[in-house]
């Protein structure tokens, strides 16, 4: 037996491999070796159809553990298998991947071990599709992955060639370095965030008129849950504080829901007095009804106009008690968005401001994707369109990064 592979690694991080029905099946074979040899633990997992490619002898022995080929395995030996490699994951690489596993992770199926393993897991999914060209280019596909990109997956695209199949185009799978970078990256990610207590403040505020009436803003609070979602995946203690969304409160994360901008502010306040990290991307009203009548207002008396007072401004006030804090801000602009975020970057004494552009039709508030610019004292970073996940993974990083560097 392989040297490599009879050490310990009980603390190792552990990659799930997924394998499927693909000629390039026996290239997760080199794949595997590359990771034993990065101290990682591997599990592989195969669909029935990679089984005809790739013998899971070969797996198990390269990787010293069992390998998973069916949802009905012996109980015995393994009791819910799929709910056990779904939590023991760091990552979830499946390499290569088919189009037909591509379709049903994209639409949630899980009627074998594989499928059913990635539904279940929480850990970051990187996919190496691998199939014929014209498979490759079929809106089918195209459309799949979008979805798969929008939820956060990581795709390593394919590279272009001659297949297997004789064609030449794109849809060889992708140079093992790539997807060895694309998986070392995720698992650089995985605790860079380890022990930071954070906060992050998320949606809009409504400030009543009456008890039935409010103003509010057009905040969806995506950007904020995925943030504090991503964060608490990666370690930090986070408490989430939202004003009104339909949102589920994120997985590990304390979540606290309030109304107004005064109730934000008081609970927001508490919060910062321990907190490391503050991403502060609710969209507090700046202003509130100065006296909100206490019944509700009838049609026929309706006011000529309604009293306006300031809120409190939350971001500065945190800006001016900054001490040792890390203070992300966001700002929504329509033009000169950098040369706004600098100011606001001033102003407020923030470390970043995410400088969202919300002049292009289809992104930003209501949307979930985005166009923004990470504008910090060491320069500005100008992001492609991208998911507010994927947008939530990239604070997230310059936050690691910064941590890495105290
Ligand atoms: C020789 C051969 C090679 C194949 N190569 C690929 C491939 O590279 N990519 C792909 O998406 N499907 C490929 N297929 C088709 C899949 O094996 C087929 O869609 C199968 O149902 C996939 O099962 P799975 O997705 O559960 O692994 C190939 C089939 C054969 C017979």
């Amino acid at each position: 037996m392989d040297s490599e592979i009879t050490e310990d690694r009980g603390s190792a991080p552990t990659v799930v491999l997924g394998i499927t029905g693909c000629i390039a099946a026996y290239k997760a074979c080199e794949l595997t070796r590359a990771l034993v040899r990065d101290g990682v633990r591997v599990k592989a997992v195969m669909t029935e159809a990679a089984t005809r490619f790739v013998g899971p002898l070969t797996l198990r022995t390269l990787t010293n553990e069992p390998v998973a080929a069916s949802l009905w395995d012996d109980p015995a030996t393994a009791p819910v298998h799929h709910i056990s490699l779904a939590e023991e994951a760091d990552v979830f690489l499946i390499a290569p991947c088919t189009a037909n596993v591509l379709a049903k992770l994209a639409t949630g199926r899980a009627d074998d071990i594989l499928t059913t393993t990635a539904l279940a897991t929480e850990a970051p999914l990187v996919i190496a599709p691998a199939m014929n060209v014209h498979m490759w280019r079929d809106e089918a596909t195209q459309f799949n992955l979008r979805v798969l990109r929008d939820r956060g997956a990581i795709i390593v695209e394919p590279a272009t060639g001659e297949l297997a199949c004789g064609d030449v185009g794109e849809g060889r799978l992708a140079e093992l370095g790539d997807i060895l970078d694309a998986v070392r990256a995720e698992l650089g990610r995985v605790k860079d965030l380890a022990g930071v207590r954070m906060l992050v403040t998320a949606g809009p505020t409504y400030e009543p008129i009456d008890p039935v009436r409010f103003i509010g803003n057009r905040s969806s609070g995506k950007t904020g849950f995925y943030i504090a979602e991503e964060a608490a995946r990666r370690g930090a203690d986070v408490t989430l504080v939202t004003g009104p969304t339909h949102l589920r409160d994120p997985f590990g994360v304390h979540t606290v829901r309030v109304t107004t901008a005064v109730e934000m502010h008081a609970v927001a306040m508490e919060a910062y007095e321990t907190a490391q990290v503050v991403v502060a991307s609710a969209a507090v009203s700046d202003f509130r009804p100065a006296v909100p009548s206490a019944e509700k207002t009838k049609k026929e008396d309706a006011p000529s106009a309604v009293e306006l007072v300031r809120n409190p401004d939350i971001l500065a006030e945190m800006g001016a008690a900054k001490g040792e804090r890390t203070l992300v801000g966001f700002a929504a602009e329509t033009s000169e968005i950098v040369a706004h975020a600098r100011e606001k970057l001033a102003a407020k004494s923030l470390d970043l401001v995410v400088a969202n552009d919300v002049g292009v039709a289809g992104l930003g508030f209501a949307s979930d994707r985005n166009v923004v610019t990470l504008v910090s004292g060491e320069g500005e970073k100008q992001l492609s369109e991208m998911s507010k996940r994927a947008l939530a993974r990239e604070i997230c990083d310059w936050l690691g990064a910064r941590q890495a560097r105290r």
